[in-house]
C-alpha cells in the first residue's frame, strides 16, 4: 500500500508542522509529508522543514490581489507535489469555499480551543474571559464555515489561577504536538471517532 502524500501549509514558526513531519519519519506511517508550503516567505518553519529535507515552497498572499488567486498560485507547487491531503499547521489565512470544496474530506486543520468554542482568533484571551475551567485544542476536518468541521480530535488542559493568555498558550501547544500526529494517522486509516487526549 503506497503512503499518501499530505502538503502542510503553515505561516510561522511550524511547530506543529514539525511534530508531523517527524511522525511522519516513521516508514511505517500510512503517509509522508511531500511539502510544506508558507505564505509568507518569513516562516521560521521553512527553514525547520528544509533542515528535515523536506521540498518547501513559498506563495506570498501580499503578491497577490485577492484570495482566489493567491489560492491559484497555490495550487501549481500542491499540484506538483502530488499532494493528496493537506494539513494546516498554524496556516493563518482564511481559505474561500472554491479551495475548501476542491479539498473537500482530504484538509485537517488545529485550532487553540475546545471548539465549538472560541473559533477565530485570541482563543486564550477569550477563554480566560470567560472564566473557563479548562481549555485546549481541536484538530477538525475543514469545511467552509470557519473552524466548525467534524471534530477529529481534542486535547485538554487545566486552567490555572493566575493565568495570562501566554501561560495558556504555552500549556496548550505542547498538546497541540501530541494531539494532531495521532489524529492525522486515524484519518489516512479511515477512522472518523474523535480521539481525546487529557493533560
Ligand atoms: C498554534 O497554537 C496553532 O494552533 C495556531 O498557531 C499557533 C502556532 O502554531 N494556529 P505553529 O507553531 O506555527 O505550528
Amino acid at each position: 500500500m503506497s503512503r499518501r502524500k499530505v502538503a502542510i501549509l503553515i505561516s510561522g514558526g511550524g511547530s506543529n508542522m514539525l511534530a508531523l513531519a517527524r511522525d511522519m519519519a516513521d516508514p511505517g506511517h500510512p503517509a509522508e509529508v511531500c511539502l510544506v508550503l508558507s505564505n509568507r516567505p518569513d516562516a521560521g518553519g521553512l527553514a525547520r522543514a528544509a533542515e528535515m529535507g523536506i521540498p518547501t515552497a513559498v506563495v506570498d498572499h501580499r503578491s497577490y490581489p485577492d484570495r482566489a488567486s493567491f489560492e491559484a498560485a497555490m495550487m501549481a507547487p500542491l499540484r506538483e507535489s502530488g499532494a493528496e491531503l493537506l494539513c494546516l499547521a498554524g496556516f493563518m489565512r482564511v481559505l474561500t469555499p472554491g479551495f475548501i470544496e476542491a479539498w473537500a474530506g482530504r484538509m485537517l486543520n488545529i485550532h487553540p480551543s475546545i471548539l465549538p468554542l472560541f473559533p477565530g482568533l485570541h482563543t486564550h484571551a477569550r477563554c480566560l474571559a470567560a472564566g473557563m475551567a479548562v481549555h485546549g485544542c481541536t484538530v477538525h476536518e475543514v469545511t467552509p464555515d470557519l473552524d466548525s468541521g467534524p471534530i477529529l480530535g481534542q486535547a485538554v488542559v487545566p486552567v490555572e489561577a493566575g493565568d495570562t493568555p501566554d501561560a495558556l498558550a504555552a500549556r496548550v501547544l505542547p498538546m497541540e504536538h501530541r494531539l494532531y500526529p495521532p489524529v492525522l494517522r486515524r484519518f489516512v486509516a479511515g477512522e472518523r471517532a474523535p480521539l481525546a487526549l487529557l493533560a
